[in-house]
């Protein structure tokens, strides 16, 4: 057994069962899904984590819906331009730079994400399946078109260039749709060997269902998580701690395995 010491962050520490070493050193495919948990140690506020979660202290239904636009489009864009600053300072800990390496150890590997930081691109990870948008992007409010730069007249939101719409961060909102191709590539990345889900709650659908669709097709399911969630008792391998110190160890295990 290894044992994974405390972090900085949390003081527990965390075995690493060889059986789960040896299943991801012989996987072909491997595929993880993140959530906001893995980039906590970046400095980014977690949604649901009592205290410091962004829903603790603010309002989902006044800032993360399409209505909440409708009806205070000034607020909501600034709530985004605050997040997007705090984004733009933050940098990869150490489990997106563990993410990146474990791309280069298996030739067959997907990397779906709930966050909307870019930290796992800027680790590393060439190829990210973003379920829920990237806040670093903007998009017209009412033709959902990209657009990467406007006139900065003093309008908040500022408008479309192309039809003077009102312009929105290109996230993915209660109450909208999943973009189709990356829940496609989601649901195909399911069909693996082993499937991490890593420093998500576990409570957002659709991508709540993706751990349970990889039990369906006989991954061997993974949770790497300091707090249980609604998908632990389902889980083969439950790993309780930080991603930042779990993730390096891991990988640099299966690494060692593998040579
Ligand atoms: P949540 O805030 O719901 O959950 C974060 C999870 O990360 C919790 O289970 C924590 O226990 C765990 N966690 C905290 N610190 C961690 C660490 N250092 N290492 C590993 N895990 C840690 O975030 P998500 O599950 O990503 O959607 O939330 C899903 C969606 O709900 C988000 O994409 C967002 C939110 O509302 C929208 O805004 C549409």
């Amino acid at each position: 057994m290894l044992n994974v010491s405390a972090s900085r962050l949390h003081s527990y520490s965390v075995t690493i069962p060889p059986e789960l070493i040896q299943k991801l050193a012989n996987a072909k495919k491997v595929s993880v899904l993140t959530g906001a948990g893995v980039s906590a140690e970046s400095g980014v506020p977690t949604f649901r984590d009592a205290q410091t979660g962004l829903w603790a202290k603010y309002s989902s239904e006044e800032l993360a819906t399409p209505r909440a636009f409708k009806r205070n489009p000034k607020l909501v864009w600034e709530w985004y331009e605050w997040r997007r600053q705090l984004v733009a300072k933050a940098k990869p800990n150490p489990a997106h730079l563990a993410l990146a390496e474990m791309e280069k150890v298996f030739s067959r590997f997907e990397l779906i994400t709930q966050n909307v930081d870019g930290l796992h691109q800027l680790a590393g990870n060439t190829r990210v399946i973003e379920l829920h948008g990237n806040i670093k992007r903007t998009k017209c409010f009412d033709e959902g078109t990209i657009v990467s730069s406007w006139a900065d007249n003093g309008d908040f939101p500022p408008k479309c260039p192309a039809c003077g719409g009102l312009l929105r961060p290109d996230v993915v909102w209660f109450e909208e749709p999943l973009p189709e191709s990356e829940m496609r590539l989601a649901a195909t990345a399911t069909n693996c060997d082993v499937f991490l889900s890593i420093g998500t709650s576990t409570v957002v659908y659709p991508a709540a269902g993706l751990p349970s669709e990889a039990l369906a097709r006989d991954a061997t399911v993974v949770e790497i998580n300091p707090d249980p969630t609604p998908f632990t008792p389902k889980a083969h391998f439950v790993l309780s701690g930080a991603a930042g110190v779990v993730l390096p160890v891991l990988v640099a295990e299966v690494k060692r395995r593998r040579q």
